[in-house]
């Protein structure tokens, strides 16, 4: 198959070429002057009426009887006057190899198409500014008119065009005119109809051969997709197969086989089989989270090599995400969760900002489901038709979707992963803020998985599977607790927010610790939830809440700019909040009692893991979550 690939490759490159130079001829054979591209620029039209005097005339037979009787005679008009011309050789086209003899129809004798002959039949058919330039007989190929097998006389005029008229020796016929516009067209004519060996026709070798790597190209090509579609490269279940693997867990402890299908991933396959693997990038080979070791070791892909090093690559550490089972024996799953799928029904949808929505669904069939907070889940977005502008939406928030197309959009199954916004907690009811995500410009789709869970009607069900824990608080830590988001970023600080405050409420006697929150957005009415913490912070004097916006009018109070310049002004004062106690090993000093907790933009993220890491953080005191 590697080499049916290769060979495919490189014929694609060729066809590839072939193609570009067809299209860039067409282009000129669309746009050229026909006229020049004939090489008749300079050609005169010569209408000759021949005036036969026949009381001068040799009789044919008296020619024909100094030749053998069978060739033919014929008369025709040179220079106005009659010259038989016998066929000794006739060949089907003028321009094949013929034999002639011009006989003067007048003398009887033979006539010469010598020099001087030439040089008046060239200038008859000539009506250009040239003088006749040079005279040379050609008997072999003639580069002008690569067909002409015939002896041929080439007459130069000295014009700007650099013409040359042709004229075939034996009989005196006039072959053509060429002149650098019919070169020109010719060079194209060369490229559309490969005629790269200058036979001067499209059935030529380069254009059979081209023919076959075409061929080569359209089997291999059909072979290809074929043998992609039983590795289950693509989404046709018709290409599918099972095929048995084994699973062991990181001990090495056999976990018995599964069947999986080669048109699924072995994530999305094992949770056929209620395996979850870890992930918060729900399959999209970033995380890293998804990590298993399968024998033989397929071949890795860029995602693997970002993720692990020669050494485990070459022990078959793969994503789970990035590998179908085509290939696999053994799979030693090096991390195993908890979670489950479940069937969501949505129960209430309504907007917290102009831009997101909080979406309430009910687990159909199961009583309850505990997670911790600032755990999310997976939701399986099907194939659907997607609108960049949001059903259903409140009248009073339209003006806020103004500038946005109104757009339809297909697309193709997926999944995306969503941070509950509720505490730690067993229930039933499950809470998500949702972001609609636009689109930044119109060659990118709006956000497929937002758009599609925003839009569902009360009542509709989702397939999820989770729940899944990476972003949590410190168990047991008293240490103050800095959290930074913005956008959807909410759902999992609102979460370990309320979560934390419940678990003091509960321990009054523990040393309590502070919170404080930075959230960012463009303007007020992003701020959601911001009622609620604005009366958390009133009531509790160890939470403390920093709204920031990005772009204010005259009215708001608070702070302006980005949320990480914001935490930087505050900075000096978590370093000597000391309401925390460091029990730990960990980093001591003032900020050795700081934790921070980031969820946002990913650039957000970034610029703040920068600053902290400038300040001094130990990479230990920061968690963020990475798919918000
Ligand atoms: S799920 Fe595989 S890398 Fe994230």
């Amino acid at each position: 198959m590697k080499l049916v690939k290769k060979i495919h490759k490189w014929a694609s490159v060729l066809v590839g070429i072939q193609l570009f130079l067809w299209l860039l001829s067409g282009i000129y054979f669309n746009v050229m002057d026909h006229t020049k591209a004939s090489g008749s620029t300079y050609r005169s039209q010569i209408h000759e009426n021949m005036v036969i005097d026949h009381t001068r005339l040799v009789e044919p037979k008296t020619v024909l009887g100094n030749f053998d009787p069978s060739i033919v005679i014929k008369i025709i008009n040179i220079l106005d006057q009659p010259y038989y011309l016998l066929s000794h050789v006739k060949a089907l086209y003028p321009y094949f190899v013929n034999r002639y003899t011009l006989v003067d129809a007048y003398t009887g004798q033979k006539a010469l198409v010598d020099e001087s002959f030439v040089k008046q039949l060239a200038s008859k058919s000539y009506k250009g500014p040239g003088e006749i330039s040079s005279v040379t007989l050609i008997t072999g190929f003639i580069e002008d008119f690569p067909k002409q097998k015939n002896p041929t006389w080439q007459v130069n005029f000295s014009d700007e065009i650099y013409t040359s008229v042709y004229i075939e020796q034996g009989s005196g016929r006039i072959v053509g005119h060429s002149d650098d516009e019919k070169r020109l067209a010719d060079f194209f004519f060369m490229l559309h109809f490969m005629d790269y060996a200058q036979e001067g026709s499209f059935n030529n070798w380069p254009i059979i051969i081209f023919a076959f790597i075409t061929l080569w190209l359209c089997i291999s090509g059909l072979v290809w997709t074929v043998d992609l579609g039983l590795r289950g490269q693509y989404q046709i279940k018709y290409f599918a197969k099972q095929r048995g693997v084994k699973l062991f867990d990181k001990h090495q402890k056999s976990m018995g086989a599964v069947s999986l299908s080669t048109h699924t991933n072995l994530l999305d396959g094992l949770i056929e089989h209620d395996i979850a693997l870890p992930s918060t990038c729900g399959g999209g080979g970033t995380c890293g989270r998804c990590k298993v070791m399968i024998t033989p070791a397929a071949q890795s892909t860029s995602a693997d090599h970002v993720h692990f090093s020669d050494k485990e690559l070459q022990q078959g550490y793969r994503l789970a995400c990035q590998h179908f089972c085509n290939d696999v024996d053994h799979m030693t799953l090096i991390d195993v969760t908890e979670a489950k799928k479940h069937t969501l029904e949505l129960t209430q949808s309504r907007f917290v900002s102009p831009h997101i929505k909080e979406l309430r669904f009910k687990i159909i069939g199961e009583a309850s489901l505990y997670f911790k907070a600032g755990a999310f889940m997976r939701f399986f977005i099907p194939a659907a038709k997607g609108v960049s502008i949001p059903l259903r939406l409140p009248e009073e928030l339209k003006p806020h979707w103004q500038h946005v197309e109104q757009l339809t959009f297909e697309h193709n199954a997926c999944s995306r992963s969503y941070s509950f916004a509720q505490p730690s907690t067993t229930t039933d009811e499950l809470v998500f803020t949702v972001k609609i995500q636009t689109a930044p410009n119109n060659t990118v789709l709006p956000g497929v998985g937002s758009s599609y869970l925003c839009n569902l009607a009360l009542g509709q069900t989702v397939e999820v599977i989770g729940p899944f824990e990476a972003f949590f608080a410190k168990k047991d830590s008293n240490k103050t607790m800095v959290m930074l988001g913005a956008g959807s970023g909410m759902a999992p600080l609102k979460a370990i927010i309320e979560d934390q405050m419940a678990i003091m409420a509960k321990n009054s006697i523990a040393p309590r610790k502070n919170i404080h929150f930075f959230y960012g957005a463009r303007t007020e009415s992003d701020l959601l939830y911001a009622d609620e913490f604005y009366q958390l912070a009133q009531q509790n004097e160890h939470f403390h809440y920093y709204p920031i916006l990005s772009q204010t009018n005259d009215k708001w109070q608070g702070a302006t700019g980005y949320v990480q310049d914001i935490l930087l002004l505050n900075f000096d004062n978590f370093a000597s909040d000391i309401s925390g106690t460091n029990t730990t090993d960990e980093p001591s000093g003032e900020l050795g009692n700081v934790e921070f907790y980031l969820c946002g933009p990913q650039g957000l993220m970034d610029e703040t893991m920068e600053l902290l890491k400038a300040k001094g953080v130990d990479e230990s005191a920061i968690s963020f979550d990475e798919f918000s």
